[in-house]
């Protein structure tokens, strides 16, 4: 039986009678291992799963352009990566096209047209982030089909032949890794609360290792979505789906949000850094901002010659970090509903000025505010794919459900998790959200507004050529892992494997406190704590993806090693 998908899986890319002979493997559903890095000439992927990787890399090897291939392996991660690869969920993309232009997508879910912004309070006014983090309620309007459509027009394969490998994946199955499994057996006591159709992902023994998981469900959306496009998502069968799903558990998303849903292009969050130029992304996604704020504030300290990681280091960073969130919690959110000041919180002077209250070798502290220790969540699911190809175009895009599985409500009948996406929202001025972010009326909710963001899908240019595409899944550690990649890279010189690998640090201003990785330097460590820094050790933070083009115009693609993510190339 196997060999038999086997062969199906190769005859249908032979099939397609593009496919170049290769050493690179055809897409491989019952049998791959993980490849961690690459050096290619022609164009790289790296995504959190080999088979997503390996559906773009055939993209690419099929006349596929970057944007193809991101479409193909976005499609891919919602099957074989649930947990946070996705349809029902959303994101966004940064590209940089051949022909010089930077380009963003913001394909972020909606508030539906019912949403308000006390829909997480009781009659007490008490904040129930058990409602905007579970099941039906917590769950915004989906963009991602609508994103891979609005990217369509960079692209230059049809769509029919980006989503088949995603349809092959779903119909045929693939084989679970050990992590998958794992995970999948953390999520079945939430399966049977949220969720009241069956679903691919219940079982009533354990999942293991090796385990074949078929989608039929998804394959046939998938199919809608192949012959009708968008409106085979937005539209007809499975908006009804939807719908239904929505009234089984009071959710309040309606065929006529599902039908309003667009995608929207952006300008992108463009500054320079030194000799670079870092193109980003802009609200509803604090990701670009923040990234900004963090590079300028540090750019006036010779950092390079403070040590990779040295406790100074880390205090300059970590203080940078601490006053950018401090601003995320105030100021941003979806600037098409609120005034975001977004220019004058990038201005140089501004940051040059909240850095004047930063004392070397002393902690300053957050507590104007009243703290909240939150502990860190379990799951904080997104997840993020660097491409790039040989004709020039480079592209970062994130993608998401929120937390681990979303609202861990499957679609009956359509077989995709959907998002628990509105907990991003601030629900309640100073209530802590799953990553313990705290917001207020920038970031409340209103109909059809999306909620803020910190996802920075990232592209580094140096003379208008790509140099970097880089991103991470992680929630709130998000523009933090970014932030220290690049600065791993271009002051402290590391290879791109140890920028990506090193143990990653963070501040988000509230909780007052800096999480580090377990594998962080104890003298490093200790140090901050003399200076008065509270630290919270804590598992892995982020996976990072990152493409670096070499000076003989290669292609370096590195995987992170905290999960199963992969890096192919060609
Ligand atoms: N849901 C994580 C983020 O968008 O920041």
């Amino acid at each position: 039986m196997r060999l038999y998908h086997c062969l199906l899986f190769i005859a249908f890319f032979t099939a397609c009678g593009t496919a170049k002979k290769s050493s690179t493997p055809v897409l491989t559903p019952y049998s791959y291992t993980n490849q961690k890095n690459i050096t290619a000439g022609k164009g790289a992927v790296v995504s959190a799963h080999p088979l997503a990787s390996q559906a773009g890399l055939l993209v690419l090897q099929q006349g596929g352009n970057a944007v193809d291939a991101a479409i193909a392996t976005q499609l891919a991660l919602a099957v074989v990566y649930p947990g946070a690869g996705n349809i029902g969920g959303g994101g966004f993309l940064v590209a940089h096209l051949k022909d010089g232009r930077n380009i963003t997508l913001d394909y972020r879910e909606k508030a539906p047209a019912a949403g308000h912004r006390d829909m997480y309070l009781d009659a007490a006014g008490n904040a129930s982030t058990d409602k905007s983090q579970n099941g039906h309620l917590a769950a915004g309007v989906p963009g991602t089909i609508a994103g891979l459509f609005a990217s369509m027009p960079y692209a230059k394969l049809s769509f029919e032949k980006l989503i088949t490998p995603a349809i092959l994946l779903a119909e045929k199955g693939f084989v679970l890794t050990e992590r998958e499994a794992r995970s999948l057996n953390n999520l079945q006591e939430d399966l049977k609360k949220y969720n009241t159709q069956p679903n691919a992902f219940m079982k009533n023994t354990p999942w293991k290792a090796g385990d074949t998981l078929v989608q039929t469900d998804l394959a046939r959306t998938l199919q809608r979505v192949k012959e009708k496009g968008a409106a085979g998502f937005y539209e007809g069968e499975t908006a009804k789906l939807i719908v239904a799903e929505m009234q089984r558990g009071k959710g309040i998303i309606t065929l006529e949000d599902l039908k309003k849903y667009t995608a929207q292009p952006r300008e992108p969050h463009v500054f320079d850094y030194k000799t670079y130029t870092i193109v980003g992304m802009p609200m509803p996604s604090s990701g670009g901002l923040l990234l900004h704020q963090m590079m300028k504030m540090i750019e006036p300290y010779q950092i390079s010659t403070m040590g990779f990681q040295s406790a100074e280091a880390v205090q300059l960073m970590v203080e940078a970090e601490r006053r950018a969130y401090a601003d995320r919690a105030e100021y941003m959110g979806d600037k098409d509903f609120y005034p975001v000041p977004e220019k004058a919180l990038a201005a140089t002077a501004y940051l040059t000025d909240r850095m004047k209250t930063f004392t070397p070798g002393k902690a300053s502290n957050s507590n104007d505010i009243k703290p909240g220790v939150v502990p860190v969540p379990e799951h904080e699911e997104t997840t993020h794919l660097s491409v790039i190809d040989n004709e020039g175009n480079a592209v970062a895009v994130t993608t998401t459900l929120n937390g681990g599985y979303g609202s861990r409500t499957v679609v009956g009948g359509a077989g995709f998790f959907l998002n628990n996406e509105m907990d991003d929202f601030s629900i309640k001025p100073g209530v802590p959200n799953m990553y313990g972010a705290v917001g207020g009326e920038a970031n409340a909710i209103k109909p059809g507004k999306r909620m803020l963001s910190s996802m920075t899908p990232t592209i580094v240019l140096q003379n208008n050529k790509p140099y970097l595409v880089v991103g991470t899944p992680g929630g709130t550690t998000i523009p933090t892992s970014v932030f220290q990649t690049l600065v791993n890279i271009i002051e402290f010189n590391l290879s791109t494997i140890d920028a990506v690998n090193k143990p990653k640090f963070h501040h988000q201003w509230l909780p007052d406190r800096v999480d580090i990785e377990n594998d962080f330097s104890s003298a490093t460590a200790i140090a901050l704590e003399m200076m008065g820094y509270k630290l919270y050790k804590r598992g892995a933070i982020g996976r990072t993806e990152v493409i670096k083009v070499l000076p003989n115009g290669k292609f370096e693609a590195v995987a992170d090693k905290r999960g199963d993510d992969d890096a192919r190339g060609w």
